[in-house]
């Protein structure tokens, strides 16, 4: 049961940094529904900006929020329809929700349009994330227009639009408890299902039976969606980053990177684990993980308060680049191969990114040209790698050797701490795991 307080808290706060900065009006639409393909349409996902604000999951509503001595939320929704209602299931409908979302007020969605001159009028700034939505836009636009024909009647258009998504993907980036306590329970439920997948996988067996698994076993604890398209790449396919046909068989000796987090309420989990088809680490798997594992403990060792937000990437490319030189794979000094990017041809992504509603979350990464500052409450996952295509300077023995391990880390008051922790990454609890599992099935 979600705990609806939270939602009229943050209101509260958006409320008040609008007033502090001359206040007006804010207009929040949730997102629309996707066509598929004719009729079709993809699983809705409500707007994470408007989800943050409200809670309310229904597609076709606007929260308006008006600031000043009197702040007022108002939340536009559809309208209650028997009709719809046998089709596709239960609306809150304007009165209803008005109660259960704690609104000042609620009204049917199709009263927008033409109440929306009226509520801009007057006001001295319109809040919108202009630019995030063409048809949003335009509708917005036509609401301007018609406030400022008003004018002759003594009224004034907003002067001003500021884009609200400043001040909330600040708030956004700071999670309060509610949403740690979501996002914990989100990598519970992910550090499973990389368990359950290390139990279920064997040479053989194909890329999407596992898939199945993680998408079953998210499911089953409540879930409602993965958090963006599972990567479940064995073989070369590790060494592809946005793989997700997931539809090869897995062979005797192929290393299998699973790229898969859930969705819980809204909030984003997102787990890297990497480990042998069969269960043993080879000589060139098993030093090239330890490598990348040596790189994340080295970046989670600078994910603390106050360390900027690229320190963790400066010291997983260090200890990469390092091992690159001792394994043989690059030649030069270390400052060299840093120096020239010649690292890149093994590490080509960056070593993490926020994490919350959004698995690529909302918040700026650099503040006036510097990289920001960490503080406690922030959460970003720590991902390194090491991705080795066949190639004519590389040793034949790492060949589709493709290795990521990524953990999500909540920033607290003295370092860090994983709350993936539970998807086991040391190469001896995985080969335990992966016995364990061999041996009950025989
Ligand atoms: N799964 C998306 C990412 O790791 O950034
Ligand atoms: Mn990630
Ligand atoms: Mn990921």
């Amino acid at each position: 049961m979600q705990d609806i307080e939270q939602f009229r808290a943050r209101r509260e706060r958006l409320l008040a940094r609008m007033a502090a900065s001359g206040g007006g009006v804010a207009v929040i639409p949730t997102a629309a529904e996707v066509a598929r393909n004719r009729d079709s349409h993809f699983p809705y996902r409500f707007d994470s900006y408007f989800y943050y604000l409200t809670g309310f999951r229904e597609p076709e509503a606007v929260l308006v929020l008006i600031a000043g001595d009197n702040p007022k939320s108002i939340l536009f929704c559809r309208e209650k329809d028997v009709e719809r209602e046998i089709w596709d299931g239960y609306r809150f409908g304007p009165e209803a929700a008005c109660e259960h979302f704690r609104m000042d007020e609620a009204a049917p969605i199709g009263e927008l349009d033409g109440r929306l001159p009226g509520l801009l009028a007057d006001q001295p700034t319109l809040h919108y994330s202009m630019g995030y939505d063409r048809a949003w836009d335009e509708r917005i636009a036509t609401a301007l227009n018609a406030a400022r024909a008003n004018t002759r009647s003594g009224v004034t258009a907003p002067h001003a639009i500021h884009d609200v998504r400043a001040e909330l993907d600040e708030m956004r980036l700071i999670k309060d408890a509610h949403e740690i306590e979501t996002m914990r329970r989100a990598a519970a439920i992910s550090s499973e299902a990389h368990r359950g997948a290390m139990r279920a996988s064997r040479p053989g067996r194909f890329e999407y039976e596992i898939d199945a698994e993680i998408g079953y076993l998210c499911r089953r604890r409540g879930s409602q969606a993965a958090a963006y398209s599972s990567i479940v790449a064995s073989g070369p396919n590790a060494c592809v980053l946005h793989y997700v046909e997931n539809d090869r068989r897995m062979e005797d000796g192929d290393l299998l990177l699973i790229d898969a987090g859930c969705e819980l309420d809204g909030y984003a989990s997102d787990i890297t684990r990497t480990f042998p088809v069969n269960g043993r680490f080879s000589g060139a798997q098993r030093d090239v993980y330890q490598l990348v594992l040596a790189a994340q403990t080295a970046a989670q060792a600078e994910t603390r308060p106050g360390n900027h937000w690229n320190a963790g990437h400066d010291a997983a490319v260090r200890v990469l680049a390092q091992g690159m030189i001792d394994l043989g794979l690059l030649e030069g000094t270390l400052d060299g191969v840093i120096e020239s990017g010649a690292y890149r041809q093994f590490y080509m992504h960056r070593t993490g990114h926020w994490l919350g509603l959004d698995v690529h979350d909302a918040g700026e990464y650099k503040l006036a040209g510097d990289w920001r500052t960490l503080e406690p409450g922030m959460v970003l996952t720590i991902e390194p790698g090491c991705y080795i295509r066949p190639a004519d300077n590389v040793p034949e023995a790492f060949w589709n050797i493709g290795i990521r391990i990524e953990d999500d880390a909540l920033v607290t008051k003295e370092g860090c701490e994983l709350i993936t922790a539970a998807a086991p990454k040391q190469i001896d609890e995985i080969e335990a795991l992966m016995r364990e599992t061999a041996d009950a099935a025989f």
